[in-house]
């Protein structure tokens, strides 16, 4: 039976245990997977912990994880996108990736191009994906634009600095290391600020001549909301999309007033939501990594039934780039 790390309750690192899970044929629109690498996503912090209130789903042992790659072992009636043997991968809901095998709507998957070896795609679709939307569907940023990103040298922060660099736009990365600074600015961060070292809002404002920047993408939250506020330009886009440090407190709309700014929290999956939605991100993304334009760094490997070390690391801001589990 096929090893699948869970959660009984939800709690620290600890609380991920290995269990074996019976095989079922997949349903009607369904495909099996037969993992070959798992991504590893701050997301799963989060369901793990059940820090989000619509996520605190837990009602008996629940299998976490969004990301898989693998092999497809068998379709379910109906399922016509893939064929037995198709190299797949998957970033969305339902919950379920940290496992050697699993079934998975095949609408909600891609197909991973022959040049993407296993590990690399497992370290970077959902991720990948994540930037896609956020600097090309959400705010689109222009070649020559200073934007800010928080997060720099994580998992989509090196991701979106190669991508920024690729589109010729000046992107601000803020980190929480000097180590981390040098890494960002390799990845293709034009100017990197140190969280708790530099007063970053006043270094942003004053590297654009008092003007404040176009957008500011922010997955940290609560440390960094007021700081994301105070870079950015009259009718700037404070674009929300991640709690790593806590939710940001309530907030008076009169905050938006003072410089017309708009505010947004996005997700991934309300912008790969159709079939076509999801294909032409995956595409573009996987496009940049074909191209060499991106290369998404995989800091580790760890056995998947070392899922809860791989979430210690993640969890105390050890990690640059990504963590992938293997079966
Ligand atoms: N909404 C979406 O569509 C979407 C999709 C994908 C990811 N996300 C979000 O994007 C963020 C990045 O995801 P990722 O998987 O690539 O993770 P990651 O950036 O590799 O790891 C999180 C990073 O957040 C920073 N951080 C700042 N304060 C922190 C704190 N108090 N505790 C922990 N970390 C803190 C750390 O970087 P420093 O040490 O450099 O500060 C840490 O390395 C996450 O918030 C994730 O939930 C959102």
């Amino acid at each position: 039976m096929p090893l699948a790390m869970r959660i009984h309750r939800y709690g620290g690192p600890e609380e991920l245990v290995a269990d074996t899970v019976a095989a079922t044929p997949p349903r009607a629109g369904e495909i099996r997977i037969r993992h070959t690498a798992i991504g590893v996503n701050y997301t799963d912090i989060h369901a793990r912990r059940g820090d989000y209130v619509e996520s605190r789903v837990l009602t008996g042992p629940a299998t976490i994880g969004m990301e898989g790659i693998g092999v497809v072992e068998a379709v379910g009636a109906g399922v016509t996108r893939f064929a037995v043997g198709a190299r797949v991968g998957y970033a969305a809901r339902p919950l379920g990736a940290y496992c050697e095998a699993r079934n998975f709507p095949a609408d909600a998957c891609v197909a991973i191009p022959d040049g993407v070896p296993d590990d690399v795609a497992a370290a970077s679709l959902l991720k990948g994906m994540t930037v896609e939307y956020l600097i090309r569907r959400v705010h689109r940023v222009a070649p020559g634009e200073v934007v800010v990103f928080h997060a720099a040298a994580g998992g989509v922060g090196t991701i979106a600095g190669q991508w920024f660099r690729a589109l010729g736009a000046q992107a601000v990365g803020i980190v929480g290391s000097a180590e981390k600074a040098e890494l960002a600015r390799q990845n293709g961060y034009a100017h990197v600020f140190v969280q708790g070292r530099d007063d970053w809002p006043a270094r942003v404002r004053e590297l654009t001549g008092g003007a404040g920047v176009a957008a500011v993408y922010d997955s940290v939250g609560r440390t960094t909301w007021d700081g994301s506020l105070a870079c950015l330009a009259p009718r700037g886009w404070m674009v929300c999309f991640g709690n790593s440090s806590g939710e940001v407190p309530p907030v008076s709309l009169n905050r938006l007033r003072e410089k017309s700014l708009v505010l947004t929290w996005t997700r991934l999956g309300e912008f790969t939501a159709t079939p076509a939605e999801l294909d032409a991100c995956a595409t573009t993304f996987f496009a940049m990594v074909t191209a060499g334009a991106i290369r998404p760094r995989v800091q580790q490997a760890f056995p998947l039934a070392r899922a809860a070390d791989a979430h210690r690391l993640l969890e105390a801001r050890g990690t640059t780039g990504s963590l992938v589990l293997v079966p």
